[in-house]
């Protein structure tokens, strides 16, 4: 895994979008995965400051997130549907029918988890698939445990996720049980990932991340497994 390191969170940011931004240069009609949490927060900032001074446009840019809570409606201000069109979005000239995500409200959960798989695959797949990485070391919902799922499907949240995402409902009890998520290997077919780790809090789920070990209750552990990998982070993570 190829190790960018920066003095601060906006360096980080910065150094990530740049990435994204070269790649959309290159390639219009880019497959982007994306991600939600505080961490990717400053990357999306990069992009819209990058699309309002008319260095890129979105026009034929697509997109998958990468999970949903679980149930959820896409109006809740906690969805990540939510989420997603406030902060990045909105803001940009992204077609929203390019916009796909993970229904929260979705009646028939395997069906829902099985066409998400075949619309990754009718898109051509991901070309550049931003991750952040839980305290756990979860990545998207792919929670620690004795197996890992290859596959989008859906899953309980562990008490540790429940815990740290806590902070953005007004109560623990508020946080959705359960969610929606891409596999493991559903991320590993991405051609290209970046991860971005910030905080004294992600240091050791990145510890173990970096560690010679595969281990499936470190589940970011795995991606030692992809050919191209980049860790963006801080200096306090290391
Ligand atoms: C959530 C998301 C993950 C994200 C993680 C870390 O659980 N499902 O995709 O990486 O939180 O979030 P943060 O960046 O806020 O620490």
């Amino acid at each position: 895994m190829k190790i960018v390191k920066s003095n601060s969170y906006d360096e980080m940011s910065k150094k990530a979008a740049d990435i994204v931004i070269s790649l959309v240069k290159k390639k219009s009609n880019t497959v982007l995965g994306l991600a939600t949490g505080s961490t990717p927060l400053g990357l999306y900032g990069k992009l819209v400051k990058s699309y309002k001074n008319g260095e890129i446009s979105f026009k034929d840019v697509k997109t998958v997130n990468l999970d949903e809570y679980y149930p959820i409606t896409p109006s809740n201000n906690q969805s990540y549907r939510y989420f997603m069109n406030k902060n990045l979005f909105n803001k940009i000239d992204i077609l929203k029918e390019n916009t796909h995500m993970l229904s929260g409200k979705a009646v028939d959960c395997d069906k829902e988890c099985e066409e998400y798989e075949n619309l990754i695959s009718s898109l051509g797949g991901v070309d550049l698939q931003i991750l952040g990485i839980g305290r756990n070391g979860h990545i998207a919902f792919n929670e620690p445990g004795d197996k890992l799922s290859l596959y989008t499907h859906k899953t309980r949240l562990t008490d540790s996720t429940i815990e740290a995402n806590s902070r953005f409902f007004s109560s623990r009890d508020e946080v959705p049980e359960a969610a929606l998520t891409m596999g493991i290997g559903t991320i590993m077919k991405a051609k290209r990932i970046i991860i971005l780790a910030s905080g004294e809090d992600k240091k050791e789920a990145v510890r173990g991340m970096l560690s010679p070990y595969l281990d499936t209750h470190l589940p970011a552990s795995l991606l030692s497994l992809h050919n191209n990998v980049t860790l963006f982070c801080t200096e306090d993570v290391l």
